[in-house]
């Protein structure tokens, strides 16, 4: 069986995070007798230096050919803080999870022991968080009708779905559920919003449907949802919501477990899917070989369980497991002896080789 994975390894700590994924994934391929083919391609600010745009027709050609894709981080400070920039890394995010069809971006947040003393929160409300965030991702306000006034003086974003865009990931959401602890939470604001309102309208038929019969349901509105993230996070299982909601609320949730640097996530659409750390592009970190790159290596191991490769990302998670249980980390994690980024790689690989 071969696999042929495009790789996108973007910006900043993007390539040397991304080098340690490859690294781990030759070596499940190896163990679980499995072939990986790679095809580097440009996405971001890296593309935009090399052919001004920061999504190429190449990388979408690629991206379609393959079973499934890799993403390191896209962005760069150049482009930040420039109101007037007309070209944008992140615009070649948005387009490549629009032209694959990425609908559903799947972020699970859970914590790790060791961690404990890292996370803002107290470790009594931290310990046992285990959830799912189902974010829509090719819909709502980001993909809206947009535009600013001739004379600058007002601007508008649109925010519009289709009962079609809801059901499909709900159904995700709710299988996901069923797999789970049987408690799904939709995030709206259904109390103001038109569109959220039509969210409720719809997941609630489909929660009363006799296949999702065991799911415990319920809804909150995203205001008391971004509060209760912190309070009581151990309530959560699986949290389906819109775009812009499920943007606001991954960025929060990912600072429970004490580091951003160890959250993977996937996107999945009908017939492709990409996988990506959650963190960024961590500009001032590049190139310093410094980088947590757990998060990297476990989207790897969501693409093998996507790929049905089960035993293989298994043994990744287990490799990282072992990892963070021998203190065998990055600096984000611990600043007694820190080891760099392709240390932690290469550890991770010799557990999985053993
Ligand atoms: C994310 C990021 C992106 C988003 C940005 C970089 C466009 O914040 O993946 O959550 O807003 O979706
Ligand atoms: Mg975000």
């Amino acid at each position: 069986m071969t696999y042929k994975i495009t790789v996108l390894s973007g910006d900043g700590i993007g390539p040397e995070v991304m080098e340690q994924g490859l690294k781990v994934l030759e070596s499940a391929a190896k163990k679980y007798n499995f072939d990986i083919e790679i095809n580097h391609a440009l996405i971001g600010a890296v593309a935009i230096d090399e052919t001004g745009n920061p999504l190429p027709d190449e990388t979408i050609e690629k991206c379609e050919a393959a079973d499934a894709v890799l993403l390191g981080a896209v962005g760069h400070p150049k482009y930040d803080n420039d109101p007037h920039a007309k070209i944008r890394p992140e615009q070649g995010l948005l387009k490549i999870r629009k032209t694959l069809g990425l609908f559903a971006n799947i972020r699970p947040v859970s914590t790790y022991e060791i961690l404990y003393d890292k996370s803002p929160i107290k470790t009594e409300r931290i310990k046992g968080v285990d959830f799912v965030v189902y974010r829509e991702l090719t819909g709502g306000i980001y993909f809206g009708k947009k535009g600013t006034s001739p004379d600058g003086k007002s601007a508008f974003d649109t925010s519009e779905y289709h009962v079609d865009e809801i059901d499909r990931i709900a159904r995700l959401a709710f299988d996901a559920a069923l797999k789970r602890r049987k408690k799904l939470c939709l995030v709206d604001k259904a109390n103001v919003i038109e569109t959220s309102r039509l969210w409720r309208a719809t997941v609630d038929k489909i929660a009363a449907e006799p296949q999702y019969a065991e799911v415990e349901y319920s809804s909150m509105f995203v205001d008391n949802a971004a509060m209760q993230l912190i309070q009581w996070p151990t309530q959560f299982d699986v949290i389906l919501t819109e775009n812009m909601f499920g943007d606001i609320i991954t960025d929060e949730a990912s600072v429970i477990p004490g580091s951003m640097g160890l959250l993977p996530s996937s996107s999945v659409g009908t017939s492709k899917a990409l996988f990506e750390p959650i963190h960024g592009s961590y500009p001032q970190a590049a190139g310093k070989n410094t980088a947590n790159p757990m998060a990297t290596i476990l989207s790897v191991a969501m693409m093998l369980e996507y790929l049905n490769q089960d035993a293989a990302g298994k043994a990744i998670r287990d490799a990282v497991n072992d990892a963070l249980t021998a203190s065998f980390v990055t600096e984000d994690i611990s600043n007694e002896n820190p080891k760099s980024t392709s240390d932690v790689g290469d550890w991770i690989c010799e557990q999985i080789n053993a």
